[in-house]
């Protein structure tokens, strides 16, 4: 069976990104006019996702009112002769269809994920972590590719310097990757000490994992940081069942920080249709 739901885990207090994140949740900061959670719903619909659960939090009621019809705006708009931004505000979660489930604990990815249980049922899902853009749904729906074709889970992988791995889930690669960018992954661990690593092949936030991961979570005890992490419960599926990885260029923007939030937007803003060219003539002058 292919993923058709994915789960997206946005109950973090967005720390990095206060005082901003004090009213407004980071999952709303906007790249450019476009909220960055509205991007990651994008990208699943374009990779055959239907239905998305948020994690999210009491202490985030924006999220929601994100997605609350917003009629007398609409009406405005098209009153105004603003049809197009009028449908693009119709078109919120029209599309998909969207359920919440809450995590007011912190206590880690993996919890996060195992939150989601009861909405995501017993079939394989994606896990789309929103801090991170990937320019398109490749990505995404090639791990819902191989997912369905190993019957085991997948997850996107990014080559990073050897001095940067300790901040992510590093994989033990079982082999090369091959010209489809997939490759067996033997085993992996979360935030290794880089001395300790076993690659330079880090996870990236797209996963389709099959739902037997569930159970592996119950099993999880806290691990990195004293969190749950998702990278163990991984593991322990990757030791006795096939698990991939895909590894294929990818535009890929962390927004979880301001300055990876402002590459992002820049890196937009000069493929924009709208004032692209102007953008860049302003750059160049400034610079
Ligand atoms: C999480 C995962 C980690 C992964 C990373 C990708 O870490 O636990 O395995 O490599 O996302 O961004 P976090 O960024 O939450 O510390």
């Amino acid at each position: 069976m292919r993923a058709h739901t994915a789960v997206i885990p946005a109950a973090g207090m967005g720390t990095r990104f206060l005082p901003a994140t004090k009213a407004v949740p980071k999952e709303l900061l906007p790249i450019i006019d476009t909220p960055a959670l509205q991007l990651i719903l994008d990208e699943a619909a374009g990779a055959g996702i239907d239905h998305v659960v948020i994690v999210t939090s009491h202490a985030k009621p924006a999220i929601e009112a994100y997605f609350t019809p917003a009629p007398n705006v609409v009406a405005k708009l098209r009153s105004t002769g603003r049809g197009h931004l009028a449908d693009a505000i119709e078109r919120v979660g029209r599309d998909l269809r969207i359920s919440f489930a809450y995590q007011d604990d912190p206590k880690g990815l993996g919890h996060a994920v195992n939150c989601a249980r009861q909405l995501v049922g017993d079939e394989p899902f994606a896990v789309m972590l929103p801090d991170e853009l990937m320019g398109s749904s490749d990505l995404l729906a090639q791990l819902v590719d191989v997912c369905d074709t190993t019957g085991g889970s997948a997850v996107g992988l990014m080559q990073v310097p050897p001095a940067e791995v300790s901040a992510y889930g590093v994989v033990h690669p079982a082999g090369e990757v091959d010209a489809e960018g997939v490759v067996r992954i033997q085993t992996m661990v979360e935030k290794p000490a880089a001395a300790d690593a076993p690659s330079d092949l880090i996870i990236i936030g797209r996963y389709v994992l099959t739902p037997d991961v569930f159970d592996r979570l119950d099993q999880v005890r806290p691990g990195a940081g004293g969190e749950i992490q998702l990278t163990d419960a991984l593991r322990m599926q990757a030791a006795d069942s096939p698990f991939h990885g895909v590894l294929r260029p990818i535009q890929r923007h962390d927004t979880g920080n301001p300055l990876g939030w402002l590459t992002a937007v820049v890196d937009l803003a000069l493929d924009d249709e709208r004032f692209g060219e102007a953008f860049r003539e302003w750059l160049r002058s400034r610079i």
